[in-house]
Formats: structure tokens, C-alpha cells, sequence
């Protein structure tokens, strides 16, 4: 037998030369949940290892992450009932405190990269990433007032902006309203190919953002995140967020998605992200916490198979957790 796979992995020293993927603590990315309000620390029932927190419990934690060397956070407002409407306009308020409180962050923490979220589902009465009106979602309309939010995150010291809402058109129309600003550094991430997926569930109950039940609103986002069933789709997002100015192609979900992330890391040559979401989170840790699952095997065999797929940048709720053992070995 002149081939003997089995001889390069004979000892550890042997396993570590010829690893190919190695997750490092640079990939990760944390998600935060902000609230208003002083002191609140809210555990998230469907997903446990995730918390709604006031700005000042977002600071405290930051500074944990920082610690442990994650650098990277993706942050996302829950707005209360009273400040939504169907026109999202708290989205467009100079007094948004979602904005006020990046400002905080990069003021104590001005090293770090922010990353926003821009949709309008945190602030629509109906509940969905775009304006409504006679039961559709409408489009362009809609990216108007994302761009606007683009420039107001910006201003408040967003990093990065993360378009979450899936219009045609808002790469394009949010890059030129950035440099039309003077904010050519500020970057973007795309949720280029978003599905429209069941593995969003906890998130929707975290930020309580999911479609309203109504006659007149969809119920599902189906006519804006994209066909789980659909690949070829995913490359044209791709090829119109590239041209269209975007600094990171993101997949979402992950890890029912691995072969899109595989076919825009071998087609393109912008990073690719993604996201491993509410939902892909909250089973793994169901399953670790049941004891069918060993968590500290299972957690970063998930993400590293996430970096073999071609994802850098990894939004995981797990990234505190990782980087903890990362820092341990
Ligand atoms: C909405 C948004 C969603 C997530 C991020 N931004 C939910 C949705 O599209 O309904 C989901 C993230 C997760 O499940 O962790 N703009």
C-alpha cells in the first residue's frame, strides 16, 4: 500500500502541519441585543446564551469580549411597541436611541469594529424588513429610507453597516448616499443571499419583530428573502452586490447553507460572511445542554466547518464562548 491517508494523522504534532482550517478568534463576530433602559440583563428563553441588554450591561459586556479578544460586534435594537408605526419612522428619528447608544460604544470603545443593522422590521408596526401598503412590500420606497438610516448610523460611528432586509437596489443607493456624506471608509455588509428560513424563530422572539398577524400583511418574508430551495439566485445577488459596492457578501443561514457559501467564496473576490443564526444556535445548545451533545467538541467543530466552507467572518452566538476556549488552549 504505497497510500496511507492514516500517516498524516499519527500524532498531534503530524495532525497540526497538515491541518488546512484553523478558527481563530479574529472570525468571530458578537451579536447584541439592546434595550432601552438602565441595569437589564434579560435572558432570551429561546436562546439562552444570548441577552437583551440596556446600553450600560452592553458596555460591560464588550468589555468581556474585548478581553477574551473578540473585537468585532453586529448590534441590533429592540424598539418598544409604542415607538412603532407603519411607516418605521422611529428608524428615521434623530433621537433613535439605538444611535445614541453607538455613539457610547465608539466613544469608550473606539478600536473596535460596530456593525449595524439596517431593516425596517425592529420598527414597523407590521412587523417586516420594508413598508407595507396594499399588502405588499414595496421596494424602492423602502430603500429611500434605508439609505437614510445609512447616514444617520454612520454619523452615530457604525463601522460597517449590515443592509438585513433584503430590497433590490440598497447596496448601490446606500454606497452613494455614504460618499455623497463623505463616509467612503464607512463599509458594508451585505446579507446577500438571506433566505427566507425557519431558523429564525429566537431572534424574532428576542427583538419581538416577527410579521404581524393582519389580513392585509404577509405573514411569511417570502417575497423578499430568498427560496431555500434556489443557488443560482444566490449568485446574482452576489454579482449585484459586488458591482454594486459591497465590502463583504453575506450567507444566512449557515450552516443549511454551506454550499452557498462554498459557490460565492469560489466565485467572488470580496470576503465572505456569515451568519449562524438564532435558530442553528439554539438547537446546538439544546442538544449540549440535554447531554447528547458535547458542547466544547460540538461548538467549534460547527464554526470551523463554517471557515472550511470560505466564510472569514462568522456571526455566531457562540463567539464568547469560543473565544473563551480558544484563549484556554
Ligand atoms: C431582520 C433580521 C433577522 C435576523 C437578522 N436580521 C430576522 C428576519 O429576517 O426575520 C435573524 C438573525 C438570527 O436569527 O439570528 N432584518
Amino acid at each position: 500500500m504505497y497510500r496511507r491517508p492514516r500517516r498524516n494523522r499519527v500524532s498531534n504534532a503530524v495532525r497540526s502541519m497538515v491541518q488546512e482550517t484553523q478558527l481563530v478568534v479574529g472570525n468571530l463576530i458578537q451579536p447584541l441585543f439592546l434595550v432601552e433602559g438602565n441595569n437589564v440583563k434579560d435572558q432570551i428563553s429561546s436562546l439562552p446564551m444570548a441577552y437583551r441588554m440596556s446600553l450600560d450591561m452592553i458596555l460591560v459586556e464588550i468589555g468581556e469580549c474585548r478581553n477574551l479578544g473578540i473585537d468585532k460586534f453586529i448590534m441590533f435594537p429592540k424598539i418598544n411597541d409604542e415607538l412603532k408605526d407603519k411607516e418605521a419612522s422611529y428608524a428615521l428619528s434623530e433621537d433613535n436611541y439605538y444611535l445614541s447608544a453607538a455613539q457610547t460604544i465608539k466613544d469608550r470603545f473606539p478600536d473596535i469594529c460596530l456593525i449595524s443593522d439596517i431593516a425596517l422590521d425592529p420598527y414597523s408596526s407590521d412587523g417586516h424588513d420594508g413598508i407595507v401598503r396594499d399588502g405588499k412590500i414595496v421596494n424602492d420606497e423602502t430603500v429611500e429610507k434605508l439609505a437614510s438610516m445609512a447616514i444617520l448610523q454612520a454619523k452615530a460611528g457604525f463601522d460597517i453597516l449590515g443592509p438585513s432586509d433584503m430590497m433590490d437596489g440598497r447596496i448601490a443607493a446606500i454606497r452613494v448616499a455614504l460618499d455623497d456624506e463623505s463616509f467612503e471608509d464607512v463599509g458594508i455588509m451585505s446579507y446577500t443571499a438571506k433566505y427566507a428560513s425557519a431558523y429564525y424563530g429566537p431572534f424574532r422572539d428576542a427583538l419581538d419583530s416577527a410579521p404581524v398577524e393582519d389580513d392585509n400583511i404577509p405573514k411569511d418574508k417570502l417575497s423578499y428573502q430568498m427560496n431555500p430551495a434556489n443557488n443560482k439566485e444566490a449568485m446574482l445577488e452576489a454579482e449585484l452586490d459586488l458591482m454594486e459596492g459591497a465590502d463583504f457578501l453575506m450567507v444566512k443561514p449557515a450552516l443549511n447553507y454551506l454550499d452557498i457559501i462554498k459557490v460565492l467564496h469560489d466565485n467572488f473576490e470580496i470576503p465572505i460572511a456569515a451568519y449562524h443564526v438564532s435558530g442553528e444556535c439554539a438547537m446546538l445548545y439544546a442538544a449540549c445542554k440535554n447531554g447528547w451533545l458535547n458542547m466544547e467538541k460540538a461548538v467549534p467543530e460547527t464554526l470551523l466547518s463554517i471557515k472550511r466552507a470560505g466564510a472569514s467572518a462568522i456571526i455566531t452566538y457562540f463567539s464568547k464562548y469560543v473565544a473563551d476556549q480558544l484563549k484556554r488552549r
